[in-house]
């Protein structure tokens, strides 16, 4: 393992940030204060991966040591979260925090520990994972501290807790979805008594707010294993506590000897062929619910076998209520509730003889979606038939080509209509109300369907011929 001399060496063109650690090490010299490097820093750099988020652990006050650093780094802005003894600044696109080392004892109620004075070594044994126990002294350009065996578990892809794991998880339940997080981006494995004690305590999730839950949820959904992430939820017993209406996709009933697929496997797949494709985790989202609809509209018909009518919409109103509950943004609510329920257009276009109108009320209903959609699409494609996997991607290439061309043609992506319901009603001389909207929609269906041309003068035509149709009625 490498010095940190040698990584000073390392770091030779990284100057903004060898120049902050030089000025740390100044002021941990001059005022005869240890100070460590910490946390995921260090574990980055044992992982050989960047980190912008630099931490410390000062044995001593950390908010009068941040303040010297801040002054000697021309910082005027210093966070000072005096409960914690903790103190932030940023330097460039650096955030660096300074914590006194810790003692911390929690209450049951809160995953907020209660902080008192302590060393280093009781600072690190109150940590997550061995991974982010390891530590250097900023003074001393010691050998990295290694109390814990981290640096074993990281050769070893190992995700451990330091003290017995069911201290470390019932002290704070984040922590549970944290493994999850961390062995879903680095592609480690849960230890397996650190995964029982996450399974014994999963409920206590529910002291964890909806923003913290969110915050670890979304970045494994941008990991580069999001499916581990969601495979790990669910054996947890964690994905049951935080999102039920994917749970319920699991299982395959028969009956009269039909049976369904197994729609949480299937989901699955279809995460994975998106994450292929994608890093847009709103679109991975999208992928991991696009059947939430399908347990609710599960039918049995005679002679036919299982259908799913309808599961889009269903499916699109029960993520409006997951993102409430959750408390989503409205940009993930919307673009993720939308490609929920057009998530079927596509395949039910190829299903016919692709139409120019059918064509065209997707690209005016999907919008800037489109391509999403199309992408959702065939990540929804999971047969193992190859023939009919070819097939449907035939299909599917067909009609993009057919988009394309209608889209060239008539430009209906993003479409505005040619006339607005101010125009409308400045014509009919009357207010707002449903007869507006239905002249409204006319038009656009005209345009849809190929009727009229999508230009004002052939709108403004029709609204003419509309007018005397309702005059003599
Ligand atoms: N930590 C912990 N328990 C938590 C959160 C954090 O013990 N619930 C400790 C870990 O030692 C972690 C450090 O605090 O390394 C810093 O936390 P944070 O910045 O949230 O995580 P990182 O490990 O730095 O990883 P990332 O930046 O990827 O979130």
């Amino acid at each position: 393992m490498g010095t940190l001399i040698s990584y000073f060496t390392l770091m030779k063109d990284k100057i903004v940030e060898r120049n902050i650690l030089q000025v740390i090490r100044n002021v941990s010299i001059e005022e005869n204060i240890n100070a460590y490097l910490v946390g995921g820093y260090v574990r980055d750099i044992v992982l050989n991966q960047e980190s912008n988020d630099i931490d410390f652990v000062v044995e001593g006050d950390a908010i009068e040591f941040a303040k010297i650093v801040a002054f000697k780094l021309k910082r005027k802005k210093v966070v000072i979260f005096p409960r914690f003894k903790t103190a932030k600044l940023t330097y460039r696109s650096f955030d660096i925090e300074f914590v006194s080392a810790r003692k911390e004892s929690y209450n049951k109620l809160s995953r907020n520990p209660d902080v008192s004075g302590g060393s280093l070594i009781e600072d690190l044994s109150r940590r997550d994972f061995t991974i982010n126990t390891l530590a250097i002294n900023i003074c001393s350009m010691d050998e990295i501290i290694n109390l814990y065996e981290g640096i074993k578990d990281i050769e070893k892809k190992i995700i451990r807790t330091p003290l017995d794991p069911d201290i470390t998880y019932s002290d704070d339940p984040l922590r549970m979805l944290r493994a999850i997080r961390f062995a879903s981006k680095l592609n480690f494995k849960i230890e397996k008594s650190s995964f029982e004690a996450i399974k014994k305590n999963s409920s206590r999730l529910d002291i964890i707010s909806e923003e913290r839950i969110t915050d670890e949820f979304f970045k494994i959904l941008k990991s580069e294993f999001p499916v581990k992430g969601i495979f790990l939820l669910e054996k947890s017993g964690l994905l049951e506590i935080v999102f039920p209406e994917i749970s319920a996709l699991k299982g395959q009933e028969i009956k009269d000897g039909i049976g369904h697929k197994d729609n949480f496997i299937h989901t699955l797949k279809v995460l994975n062929n998106i994450s292929k494709r994608t890093t847009n985790y709103k679109l991975r989202l999208a992928a991991l619910m696009h059947d939430i609809g399908k347990p609710k509209s599960k039918y049995f018909k005679k002679g036919i076998g299982w259908t799913f009518h309808g599961h889009d919409d269903e499916g699109s109103r029960m993520f409006v209520k997951i993102a409430q509950r959750m408390k989503w943004p409205n940009e993930v609510t919307d673009y993720v509730s939308k490609m929920i329920a057009l998530h079927h257009r596509p395949i039910s276009l190829t299903k016919e003889e692709v139409t120019d109108s059918g064509v065209r009320r997707f690209l005016f209903e999907g919008g800037e979606l489109v391509d999403d959609l199309m992408l959702l699409c065939r990540a929804d494609i999971t047969t193992s038939n190859k023939k009919k996997l070819n097939k449907y991607l035939e299909n599917f290439d067909k009609l993009s080509e057919k988009l394309v061309a209608v889209e060239e043609k008539d430009k209906l992506r993003n479409f505005k209509p040619p006339l607005n319901g101010l125009d409308i009603m400045e014509c009919f001389g009357e207010k707002e109300g449903p007869i507006i909207g239905l002249v409204k929609k006319e038009i656009v269906d005209a345009i849809i369907n190929g009727d009229i041309n999508n230009d004002r003068t052939s709108a403004i035509k029709l609204l003419t011929s509309i007018q005397r149709r309702m005059q003599q009625n």
